[in-house]
């Protein structure tokens, strides 16, 4: 089957190089992961509930209809080495390739004030101030001041973690105080002070649907004139996923290839133009109706 579409996919021949390249290698990847999950089915059933995840996994990293897509060789390459820590198999923030990602990120745009939106222990928190020698923002909201545990699922509940361990993993590289921890709750939190003044925005806090599109539209208005929103958890979780294509009906936003990751680019000509999008005057409109000030 994979060989028909393969050929079917030569015999039409044309288009940009790139786009080819990106469909035979998603395809490839789609065909190993879809043999081995149906060997499983046969020889080792047990196994074939994990291989069906995996394969979900994959693909959600890899496909999203209607939405636009970066590969991360499109970023552009970073002139110095990017710093990467170890992180245990069952850590509950970014995996390493979303990390990595975001790294490329961070050295392409050189942003001099970042945000993040959930801390959580602060490894991703670690891993910005390591390539980076921005002011970091991070915030988090501490379990004991969260007021309605019931608004979370389970799952998002039990990231919520205590005082004392918001952030532990950045501390000791805090040395020179470049990292300030905020403790709030990021949907009614007040980010007046920080208004117009932020390059890059990293959302990852609550993944309830609302809370996206509440923590987005404040992401929004973190920008200046140009800069860089991040998602984290878009193809992981549902909410977040539903969120993000609410959004990008209204907003050039776009899915990084192989991460859970979703990106926002405003002011910075070089990315919507390589994923087929520029920033429109109807668009920057959109972010000025919703209470931010645009493009
Ligand atoms: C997925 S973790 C963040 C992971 C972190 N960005 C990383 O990469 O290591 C989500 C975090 O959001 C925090 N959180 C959940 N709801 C929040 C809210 N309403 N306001 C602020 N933080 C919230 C949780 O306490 C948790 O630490």
């Amino acid at each position: 089957m994979v060989t028909q579409a393969m050929r079917q996919h030569q015999k039409e021949g044309g288009g940009n190089p790139l786009v080819r390249l990106r469909v035979w290698d998603a395809v490839a990847t789609l065909a190993t992961v879809w043999q081995r999950t149906l060997l499983h089915a046969v020889v080792a059933p047990q196994r074939f509930g994990a291989a069906m995840s995996q394969f979900r996994r994959v693909s959600d990293m890899m496909f999203h209809p209607g939405i636009p897509h970066l590969s991360l060789s499109q970023i552009p390459p970073a002139e110095e080495p990017l710093q990467m820590l170890s992180l245990t198999a069952n850590y509950g923030g970014m995996p390493p390739q979303d990390i990595y990602a975001l790294l490329r990120m961070v050295h392409w745009i050189r942003p001099k004030r970042m945000f993040e939106i959930g801390t959580f222990h602060g490894m991703t928190t670690a891993h910005l101030a390591l390539n980076s020698s921005a002011k970091i923002y991070t915030l988090d909201l501490p379990r004991e001041l969260a007021a309605d545990l019931r608004r979370y699922t389970p799952q998002d509940a039990a990231l919520l973690q205590r005082r004392e361990e918001i952030g532990k993993e950045y501390r000791p590289l805090n040395t020179n105080g470049r990292i300030q921890q905020l403790f709030g709750d990021s949907t009614i939190f007040d980010y007046r002070p920080y208004h117009r003044s932020i390059d890059l925005v990293l959302v990852d806090a609550c993944h309830q649907f609302d809370a996206v599109i509440t923590d987005s539209r404040n992401a929004l208005k973190l920008l200046g004139e140009k800069g860089v929103v991040l998602w984290h958890d878009f193809g992981n979780s549902r909410d977040v996923t539903r969120a993000l294509k609410r959004l990008a009906k209204e907003l050039p936003i776009f899915h990084i290839e192989g991460t859970w990751l979703a990106a926002y680019v405003k002011g910075l000509s070089m990315l919507p133009r390589l994923v087929g999008h520029t920033t429109t005057e109807a668009e920057c409109n959109v972010v000025e109706a919703q209470g931010g000030r645009s493009c």
